[in-house]
């Protein structure tokens, strides 16, 4: 785990067929700060995994490939709450998704993601651009698939200033636990 840690001016590329290429992993941290930021590659932009709190995010430009990415969450037992995240101004271009929280289906821990402010945000052309998936199962059938719902509570999560295009026609999909339904 890091904490206290700025990430700035930097530009992260690899090849958009490239597998498994996420440009900014992080798990079990705090106060990260990462701006004036590029990243391009073959799989997340940015992928926040459990016990991440107070992260700062701006001026980020992704694309392509996949979003900035909570989650996956909720299939491991021991995962801690995602916290305390400001993502504002952001341009995604040609991305998959844009703002992306996912968890899976019945999931072993019962945590809380809260507290996000996502602000200024600009979609070129995204294809999934708000997507809430609280049925995460990237290969079916799921292990988990027959137990239930998620029980990650996903609450206070403010969208400000979202703009721009989508590819599909859905733009927004929340798709949240039937036991533990999204919150503010
Ligand atoms: C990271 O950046 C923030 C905001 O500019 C600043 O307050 C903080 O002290 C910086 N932290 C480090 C470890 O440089
Ligand atoms: C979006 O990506 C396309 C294709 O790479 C590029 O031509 C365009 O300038 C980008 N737009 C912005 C606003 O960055």
């Amino acid at each position: 785990s890091v904490h206290h840690f700025n990430i700035t001016g930097v530009t992260i590329t690899a090849p958009s067929d490239s597998p498994n290429t996420d440009g900014i992993k992080m798990g079990s941290c705090s106060n990260i700060h990462i701006s004036n930021t590029n990243i391009g590659t073959g799989d997340d932009c940015i992928a926040i995994l459990s016990g991440t709190t107070n992260l700062d995010i701006s001026n980020v430009k992704c694309g392509p490939r996949h979003g900035i990415c909570v989650g996956s969450l909720g299939k491991n037992k021991d995962e801690k709450d995602v916290k305390d995240l400001t993502i504002r101004d952001i341009v995604f271009n040609g991305t998959s998704d844009g703002i992306r929280i996912k968890t899976w289906e019945s999931s072993a821990s019962k945590i809380l993601v809260s507290n996000f402010v996502y602000e200024n945000i600009q979609m070129i052309d995204v294809e999934k651009a708000i997507n809430i998936d609280q049925k995460y199962c990237p290969h079916p059938p799921c292990e988990h698939e027959k137990k239930g719902e998620s029980h990650v509570q996903i609450q206070d999560i403010k969208l400000k200033n979202i703009y721009g295009t989508s590819k599909n026609k859905l733009a927004v999909n929340l798709q949240c636990s039937k036991s533990f339904p999204c919150k503010n």
